[in-house]
C-alpha cells in the first residue's frame, strides 16, 4: 500500500519536473537570444531527462506491479494512445535536445539564433503532456476497454 503510494507519488513529481522543464525552455528559447539562455535551458535538459526515467520507471511498475493487472492496460487503446503520446516526445525532444548540446558552448555574450522549428517541437511537447493526464484517468477509469461480445 506505502509503496504503491510512494510509486504513485514519484510518478506525478517525475510528470511536474517534466512539465516544468519543457515548459522553461519554452520560455527562454525564442527569437535571438544569448548563449548563456541556451546554457541554462540545457540544464533544464538534464532535468528533464532524469524526470523521464523517473515516470517511466513508475509507469512500468504501476503497469506491471500495480493494484490493477497489467491485461487492464495492455487491452486499453486510451492506455496505448498516452504512450504513443510519451514516446513522440521523447522523439521530437532529440531536435532542441541536440541544439541546445551544440550551441551551449562558447562566449555566454554571443547571441544565438532559435530556429523556428525548434520552438515549434517544444510547442508540441507541451501540447502533448497537456493531453496525456487527461488520457490516464480515462483509462485509470477503465473506459477504452472493448466491451466483449456475449
Ligand atoms: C509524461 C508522461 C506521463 C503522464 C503525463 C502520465 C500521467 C499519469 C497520471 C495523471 C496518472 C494518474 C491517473 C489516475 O490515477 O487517475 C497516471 C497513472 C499511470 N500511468 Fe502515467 N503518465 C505518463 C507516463 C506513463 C508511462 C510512460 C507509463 C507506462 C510505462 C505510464 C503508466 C501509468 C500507469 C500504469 C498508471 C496507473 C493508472 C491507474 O491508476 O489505473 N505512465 N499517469
Amino acid at each position: 500500500m506505502i509503496i504503491d503510494i510512494v510509486i504513485r507519488y514519484a510518478h506525478f513529481l517525475g510528470i511536474f519536473v517534466i512539465f516544468a522543464a519543457v515548459l522553461g525552455q519554452h520560455l527562454l528559447l525564442k527569437g535571438t537570444v544569448p548563449r548563456a539562455a541556451v546554457a541554462k535551458a540545457q540544464r533544464f535538459d538534464i532535468a528533464y531527462a532524469v524526470a523521464v526515467v523517473v515516470v517511466l520507471a513508475t509507469g512500468l511498475l504501476q503497469w506491471f506491479s500495480g493494484s490493477k493487472p497489467a491485461v487492464f492496460y495492455t487491452s486499453n487503446p486510451v492506455f496505448h494512445a498516452k504512450l504513443t503520446c510519451f514516446f513522440v516526445v521523447g522523439l521530437v525532444s532529440a531536435y532542441p535536445s541536440v541544439f541546445m548540446g551544440r550551441n551551449k558552448k562558447g562566449d555566454p555574450g554571443d547571441l544565438v539564433i532559435i530556429p523556428k522549428g525548434l520552438i515549434h517541437c517544444i510547442r508540441l511537447e507541451l501540447l502533448l503532456l497537456v493531453l496525456m493526464p487527461l488520457l490516464a484517468v480515462i483509462m485509470s477509469k477503465g473506459l477504452g476497454i472493448p466491451v466483449e461480445k456475449p
